[in-house]
């Protein structure tokens, strides 16, 4: 039994208004139900993000090489099936390690085999764990960039949220980079579509966190 996640179950059920940490949604059926949301068309977050990704990566090289910065180690928080990460090893051959981490193990074994293929000079280290809680990562040498794509930071309240990025900085250590994608105000009406998808895909997801809840406590 997973102690930890029983008790925030408990702690979240017994509030007035009842929530789960959004991080219980990631088990290998949760992972693979996020990768479906993505492909909706509803779901604008993910095709727009990495959309950007191109020009920012384009902005980075710029930016890079007016700092004579030449070795750079990429570190994804909730880095998931590893799409988003691409475009910025294609523009950016500075980056030459990459480190991911993720809650949802098994998905992101599967990820960064394809990535290897795809980027064979790439170092690529993987590290199953919790990003609210402090991880060792013996990370190189060289400077370090975190990346947190997908609006993840919505997830926390405020206050966690500052406290995942303390945490995020002591992981990454000083002089270090953080790039993070965060959704603009949109209107109501695209925010429904996009979080209660005609074809319930989303609606799976959130409740495959009941299914799990049954199965593991
Ligand atoms: C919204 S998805 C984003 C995936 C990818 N970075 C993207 O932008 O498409 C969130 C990812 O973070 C992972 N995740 C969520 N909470 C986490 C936590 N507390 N620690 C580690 N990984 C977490 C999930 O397994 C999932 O892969």
């Amino acid at each position: 039994m997973n102690h930890g996640f029983l008790q925030d179950v408990l702690a979240g059920l017994r509030l007035p208004q009842k929530t789960l940490p959004p991080k219980y949604f990631y088990d290998a059926k949760g992972s693979g139900y996020f990768d479906q949301i993505c492909q909706l068309d509803e779901y604008y977050p993910y095709r727009t993000e990495l959309g950007m990704l191109p020009d920012v990566a384009g902005e980075l090289k710029q930016y890079f090489s007016g700092k004579s910065l030449d070795n750079i180690q990429l570190v994804e928080f909730g880095a998931g099936s590893l799409h988003k990460v691409k475009p910025l090893l294609k523009k950016l051959p500075v980056i030459t390690e990459f480190v991911a981490i993720d809650i949802s193990g098994e998905h992101l074994k599967n990820a960064s085999a394809d990535l290897a293929e795809s980027f064979p000079k790439l170092q690529i280290k993987v590290a199953q764990g919790d990003f609210t809680q402090p991880i060792e990562l013996a990370l190189s040498q060289a400077t370090s960039m975190g990346f947190f794509p997908g609006s993840t930071i919505g997830n926390f309240e405020p206050e966690e949220a500052c406290e995942f990025l303390r945490s995020a900085r002591t992981t990454l250590g000083k002089e270090s980079y953080m790039l993070m994608g965060v959704d603009t105000k949109k209107d109501e009406q695209m925010l429904e579509r996009a979080y209660n998808d005609s074809k319930d895909i989303t609606a799976r997801f959130n409740k495959n966190i009941l299914t799990r809840m049954n199965r593991e406590l």
